[in-house]
């Protein structure tokens, strides 16, 4: 039994000796070959077109005219996506720390009052300590953060995606929180 181990042993430094021999025998040869340079001009990789820096040439586009209260909610992207505004924002912005606008309508409080979609429960639970807050979360204060307006522009490439909302509500409304550890084993 030793001796096979020894003759196997033997045999590997042996094995190993050759490659170690051939490798110096096929050393890496160096090609002294100029770099193959490609350049796109910038009116190739505009999708319109035209030279990247261009914006005059931005096709004209129209933001919602409806006043709060006026507008139709648009369909979630996929469920539980931020909805885009519905309405006109000119006069709401910008958001500042004593001046948010867009909770005198959407927060909890006065949602029923101003006839608005309240803001969800998701917006007030700290995800970092599983907590429910009393008040807003300040990673939500910014809402334009996440929700924009949406503007007419035509799409330049078409948009293929298909969203499979399990349920028809989730079209027009969010339960994130409820459904956030769905499919988690505790
Ligand atoms: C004067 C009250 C008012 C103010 C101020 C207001 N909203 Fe609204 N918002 C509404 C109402 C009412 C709707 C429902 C659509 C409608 O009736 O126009 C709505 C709809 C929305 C929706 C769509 C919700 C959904 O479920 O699809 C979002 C998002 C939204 N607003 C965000 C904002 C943001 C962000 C601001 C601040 C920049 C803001 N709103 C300011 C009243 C208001
Ligand atoms: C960090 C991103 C983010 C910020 C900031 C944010 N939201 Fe949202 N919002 C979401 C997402 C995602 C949803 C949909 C899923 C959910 O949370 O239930 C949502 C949903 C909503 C809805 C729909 C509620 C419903 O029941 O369908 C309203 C209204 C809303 N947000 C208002 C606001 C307002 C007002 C602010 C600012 C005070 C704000 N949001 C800030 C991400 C954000």
């Amino acid at each position: 039994m030793v001796k096979k181990i020894l003759n196997l042993l033997a045999l590997s430094i042996f094995v190993t000796g050759i490659f170690m021999a051939c490798g110096s025998a096929t050393a890496p040869v160096k090609i002294n070959q100029a770099p193959i340079v490609k350049s796109v001009a910038d009116d190739e990789l505009s999708y319109r077109n035209i030279p990247l820096g261009e914006e005059d040439a931005a096709p004209a586009k129209q933001y919602s005219d409806k006043d709060p209260g006026e507008s139709i909610k648009i369909q979630r992207a996929f469920e539980n996506a931020p909805p885009m505004i519905p309405h006109n924002i000119d006069d709401l912005l910008p958001i500042k720390r004593d001046d948010n606008q867009c909770l005198d309508c959407h927060h909890p409080n006065e949602a029923a009052d101003a006839e608005a979609p309240a803001t969800p429960a998701s917006h007030f639970y700290n995800l970092r300590t599983n907590t429910k807050l009393d008040d807003l979360a300040g990673a939500n204060f910014n809402c334009t953060q996440c929700h924009v307006p949406q503007s007419d522009a035509p799409q330049i490439i078409r948009n293929e995606f298909q969203p499979d909302y399990r349920n028809p509500e989730s079209k027009t409304s969010s339960n994130l929180l409820d459904i956030l550890n769905e499919g988690i084993d505790d």
